[in-house]
């Protein structure tokens, strides 16, 4: 069996990640490190909590007698664990020094003395290039973080390549753009665009709506995954981007338009600080391995705006229930409007 180690694999990407892997990979034995941070839910991993091939360990990548052990014993780390929110990063960034810079390393050092580590994929960001106005970022391009977040991730994707670089640890970085599907949290453009849509509330646009993200279906991203843990050579980085580049406002519409809700839900509020415009990614490293993305951007929206609507027991909690939720929503917008 390969023993698999799966960081934040109660988020979002991380979820589809565990329930990808042990539906496809067979010979897999999954490891599921977590804190369970407001962004981890146990509700996300429901249906494979009790999969005989995986287990769970509530615990911090920052905690060294946690987290070194388990890397230890593992053939491979995919490493999703981190803050991931660019506007709480504004409000407050020291969290994302702490895991996604910080518990990084910690986890670096004890790849360093896993003996059978024959993988480390250091899941990264097509953040860290910053906004690019024209072309599309490649591999080998400038990193200009403009956000905490984003300047964290950053940080990680660098301590990753220098622990190859220098210590030889087999660490492949993705730069992932914008993932959306489901089980994603509800403070994200789409699910959050739709669950307010659902419950005819306006959706806050930022700024004039025109700036533009590059939608990757999640399910297209852990194919691209996989692929690494196979084909990926240590110390590269390789883009993975859906070719959907779409503006925010089109996008709005489209969410509205697929749950059949007027366009007048859309309330423009005050931009973001710093709010990057573009994000566009080459991806043709990627593809020279023989992946491409296989979820049409049309079907891939109707049909994650679908799974919110009938998935309500999975959110309504979230946006209901958890003061911790409502006092984040209540800062977030309204001093945006
Ligand atoms: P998410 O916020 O949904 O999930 C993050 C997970 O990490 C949560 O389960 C949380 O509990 C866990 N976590 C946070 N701090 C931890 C800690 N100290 N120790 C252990 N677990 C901790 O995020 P996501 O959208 O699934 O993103 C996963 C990864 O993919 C991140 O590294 C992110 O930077 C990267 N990424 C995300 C996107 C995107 O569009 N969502 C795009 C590119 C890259
Ligand atoms: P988001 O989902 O936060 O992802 P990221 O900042 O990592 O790209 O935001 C996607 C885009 O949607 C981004 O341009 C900001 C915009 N946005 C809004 O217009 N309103 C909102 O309430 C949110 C959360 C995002």
């Amino acid at each position: 069996m390969v023993e698999v180690l799966v960081t934040g694999g109660a988020g979002f990407i991380g979820s589809n990640f565990v329930r990808y892997a042990l539906e496809r990979r067979q010979d897999w034995r999954v490891t599921t490190l977590d804190k369970l941070t407001y962004a981890g839910r146990r509700e996300n991993l429901h249906d494979v909590m009790d999969h005989p091939r995986h287990a769970f360990v509530q615990g911090d990548i920052a905690d060294a007698a946690v987290s070194t052990p388990l890397v230890e014993r593992s053939d491979l780390v995919v490493h999703f664990a981190a803050e991931t929110h660019v506007d709480r990063s504004i409000m407050a960034a020291g969290d994302f020094i702490r895991t996604d810079v910080e518990g990084t390393f910690v986890l670096l050092e004890a790849a360093r003395r896993a003996a059978g580590l024959r993988r480390f994929i250091q899941i990264s960001t097509d953040e860290v290039y910053g906004s690019v106005a024209t072309g599309a970022s490649r591999e080998t391009d400038e990193l200009k973080p403009r956000n905490p977040y984003a300047a964290s991730k950053a940080g990680a994707d660098r301590l990753a390549y220098s622990y190859w670089a220098t210590y030889n640890v087999p660490v492949v970085i993705t730069r992932a753009s914008n993932n959306y599907g489901p089980y994603q949290f509800p403070e994200k453009v789409i699910p959050l665009f739709a669950t307010n849509a659902i419950d005819d509330i306006p959706v806050p646009l930022y700024g004039d709506g025109q700036n533009v993200r590059d939608w990757l279906h999640v399910d297209d991203h852990c194919r691209a995954i996989d692929l690494l843990v196979e084909q990926g050579i240590n110390g590269e980085v390789y883009n993975i981007g859906g070719g959907n580049d779409v503006m925010n406002v089109d996008l709005t519409k489209r969410i509205l338009s697929a749950l059949g809700k007027p366009m007048s839900l859309i309330t423009p509020v005050a931009d973001r600080p710093g709010h990057d415009r573009r994000y566009c990614l080459d991806t043709s490293k990627l593809h020279t391995l023989g992946w491409a993305p296989q979820v049409p951007f049309e079907k891939g929206l109707h049909d994650t705006v679908e799974w919110y609507r009938r998935n309500q027991w999975w959110w309504r909690p979230i946006k209901e229930q958890d003061p911790a939720f409502r006092s984040y929503y209540q800062a977030q917008y309204e001093r945006r409007t």
